[in-house]
């Protein structure tokens, strides 16, 4: 048994557990009138409602034992400080200063004056190109922004760049370009023209395969294009930390913006990563994003834990994970443009906590990460909701979504909102079967017809969510909502003691793919060192594919 299940906070959970699992949320807001302002906060201007949840005071007050008993606030302390929280790399996890408007010491040293320097380059570029004073080659200004980079290098800025797209210019398209499948190159290239593209290769280590195979795919298209070597200066730029390797793809050091070991990818969207960002919406939305992500940082650091907005969703992840036994989690944006914020989410929680090993090298006898997944509403209602409200499996879900929205819609907004709230308090209360007889008897039905419709019709309820408001989807707002996860997941790792900034799962995949492609690129015949099913796959596929 682990030190964490051994410990009386949790096997007080776990007593706890056994004692309310049988109570119904109904119960728990009918007997207490406060459960709204008891179990809701403020945090950076976000409203967190988590009265939805299967929880009581008895219930926090046990978690907040948990993460005291954890150290959570030394931990959060070691994480802005600079310390190496990311232990098997060696690494601090400073994506905090990234946003700091105060010196942040890292190995002795103010890392403030090389953020800001980065950022200030990153602000000349993008009004350059924004304004139309930085130009092609053939002296045409860009209308086209290619972003080429994957995972932390691509969902980030994706993500927020579609999340404000009211705050971008139709003149000045930012696409982005992740798979090496090369249809999302080739199509995204279609439309566009040479003469009017600039290409952004994000890329922390600069050795990531899908991303040079689309660089260099891309490299080409420009040069058959404007037939100039000298092109690639004008129309190609960098974000890394490898200044050795962008420089050896031939992308000079002043078209290089840099950042640091210390920002894992997956938490770099407030880097020069963020470029594509600044090109989309400008400079002065950039700082507001990174604005409002400060004050959640601040909001993290300074708010007690009983009102601090990650560690609660820290917590309560926690809690279901392990106590429940959930193993996902649906994030639903009620937000058209935070269509992206759960495949951005997916790489933030599951390459974080799709953990097994504890931070001393030994297996977990406890729940790590679940699966993250989620759609805007109100798309999902009519897609997945259903298993949500009378499936077998207990999912929880935060939905988001904004008092005023951006377009002149109004009606619509209400009734986004409307859907929203309907759906928080269907998961909650349910239907009883006294309720559904009377809802059928009032349809018209009666004996033997309805008795028959009558189980379909009930609805279990005390099914669980969180509920996050914001006025509207400001950068500032969207800035406070990503830094709420990106700190709710260093909760849990603090709870769960494991490592939530390395992520060497995905190295063998990466490893076998290297070792893979020769053999699919030889002729048919060879004798090939996998197992009989690979083999068999390549064999077939190699017979097939030319
Ligand atoms: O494969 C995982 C990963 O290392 C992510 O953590 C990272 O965000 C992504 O690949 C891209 O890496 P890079 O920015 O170095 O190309």
């Amino acid at each position: 048994m682990s030190r964490l299940t051994e410990s009386p906070a949790w096997k007080a959970l776990a007593a706890h557990h056994a004692s309310i699992q049988g109570c119904h949320l109904r119960e728990l807001f009918a007997t207490d009138p406060q459960r709204f302002e008891r179990f809701s906060l403020e945090a950076a201007g976000l409203f967190i409602d988590y009265s939805k949840n299967r929880i009581t005071a008895d219930t926090l007050a046990l978690l907040i034992q948990l993460a005291r008993d954890a150290e959570l606030p030394r931990w959060t302390e070691r994480l802005l400080g600079g310390d190496m929280v990311n232990h098997t790399e060696q690494r601090a996890a400073l994506h905090t200063a990234l946003r700091a408007e105060q010196s942040v010491y890292f190995g002795g040293r103010d890392v403030l004056p090389d953020v800001k320097r980065v950022l200030e380059h990153m602000r000349r570029f993008s009004d350059a190109v924004r304004s139309g004073n930085l130009r092609g080659i053939t002296g045409k200004p860009f209308t086209d922004v290619v972003n080429i980079g994957i995972g932390g290098s691509d969902l980030g800025p994706a993500m927020v760049t579609e999340a404000l797209r009211p705050y971008g210019s139709p003149e000045l398209k930012v696409h982005f370009v992740s798979n090496v499948d090369g249809s999302h190159l080739t199509d995204t290239l279609s439309a566009l023209n040479p003469e009017t593209t600039l290409f952004i290769v994000a890329s922390k280590t600069f050795t990531t395969q899908e991303t040079l195979a689309n660089a260099r795919s891309a490299r080409e298209w420009l040069l058959n294009g404007l037939r100039t070597g000298s092109a690639v200066s004008r129309h190609f730029v960098a974000v890394s930390t490898n200044a050795e390797e962008v420089q050896r793809f031939g992308i000079a050091p002043n078209n290089m913006f840099e950042f640091w070991d210390w920002v894992g990818g997956r938490y770099s969207l407030w880097s020069a990563i963020g470029l594509p960002i600044c090109i989309a919406v400008g400079f002065e939305n950039f700082a507001e994003l990174l604005a409002g992500a400060r004050a959640m940082d601040e909001h993290f650091a300074q708010a007690p834990l009983e009102k601090n907005g990650p560690v609660i969703l820290g917590l309560l992840a926690v809690w279901y994970a392990n106590f429940f036994g959930t193993r996902s989690h649906a994030v639903l944006p009620y937000d058209q443009h935070l269509a992206r914020f759960p495949a951005y989410l997916q790489q933030l929680e599951m390459e974080s906590l799709g953990k097994s090993v504890d931070r001393q090298g030994r297996p977990v006898d406890y729940q790590t990460g679940v699966v993250i997944w989620g759609e805007p509403g109100t798309n999902g209602q009519h897609a997945f909701f259903q298993l949500l409200h009378q499936g077998t499996p207990l999912v929880t879900a935060d939905f988001l979504v904004g008092a005023r929205a951006h377009h002149p819609l109004a009606a619509h907004q209400r009734m986004l909102v409307a859907n929203c709230l309907a759906q928080t308090e269907a998961l909650m209360r349910g239907r009883t079967e006294d309720e559904a007889r009377a809802e059928l008897e009032a349809r018209g039905l009666k004996g033997e017809a309805l008795e028959r419709l009558l189980p379909y019709q009930v609805f279990p309820g005390n099914r669980p969510s969180t509920t996050i408001v914001y006025e509207s989807l400001t950068p500032r707002a969207l800035g406070a909502l990503i830094a709420l996860y990106e700190h709710k997941v260093f909760v849990e790792s603090v709870i769960l003691n494991i490592n939530a900034f390395d992520q060497w799962g995905v190295e063998l995949g990466k490893q076998l793919a290297k070792s893979l492609l020769p053999e699919l690129e030889a002729p048919p015949g060879g004798t090939l060192s996998h197992d009989a099913s690979t083999n068999g796959l390549i064999n077939y596929i190699r017979a097939r594919s030319s």
